[in-house]
């Protein structure tokens, strides 16, 4: 009988444990998730799916001219650089270095394209969000806030040309 009830005793514990240590597996990953709000987060997965993977890889971890967007400490050093970047490409006319020293590795030789020029604000502030807290470590989001006065204060300096815009843009 005594034996039986320590059985019993023992798998309930176990039992507890277990739970314990998958809610805590799962409480993790709700955190990343929740650090953006979902219908941005879809936004930024779906669009970095559709056209970073293309030159940064399915994992985000680059390959040849191709930095890392994944552990890319280039990425996290800076919250408004990145923006930039999706509006002017890279080099720009204020990310002048033609060498780039990603996680200690050095890429040079290959331009990004100004791919976020007819995107817009949302559309960028999702796809940063999304490659901040899935392939790095934040627990916030870049806003359509922050996106929108990047923007407007390129376009105020005259670096960000919407001349263009018409043309471009059109569809
Ligand atoms: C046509 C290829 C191409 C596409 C598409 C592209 N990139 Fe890039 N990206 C590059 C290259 C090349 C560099 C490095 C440029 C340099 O060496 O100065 C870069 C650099 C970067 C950097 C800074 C370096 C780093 O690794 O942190 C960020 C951030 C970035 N890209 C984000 C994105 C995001 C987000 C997308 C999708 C919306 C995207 N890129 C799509 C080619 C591309």
């Amino acid at each position: 009988m005594n034996v039986s009830k320590t059985n019993v005793g023992t798998k309930f514990l176990t039992c507890i444990l277990l739970s314990l240590f998958f809610a805590g597996c799962l409480g993790n990953d709700d955190k990343k998730d929740s650090a953006v709000p979902a219908p941005l987060y879809a936004k930024g997965k779906a669009r970095f799916e559709g056209i970073c993977t293309g030159c940064h890889g399915v994992d985000a971890k680059g390959s040849g001219p191709n930095p890392p967007l994944y552990h890319s400490d280039f990425l996290m050093a800076d919250r408004h650089r990145p923006i930039r970047i999706q509006f002017l490409g890279l080099p720009n006319k204020v990310d002048t270095a033609t060498t780039i020293v990603v996680s200690d590795s050095v890429f040079s030789g290959m331009q990004m394209p100004d791919i976020g020029f007819c995107s817009s604000d949302s559309e960028i502030a999702g796809v940063l969000s999304y490659v901040r807290v899935t392939f790095n470590t934040a627990t916030d989001f870049i806003t359509v806030q922050e996106v929108a006065s990047v923007r407007d204060s390129l376009i105020q300096a005259k670096i960000l040309d919407t001349t263009g815009y018409a043309a471009r843009c059109a569809m």
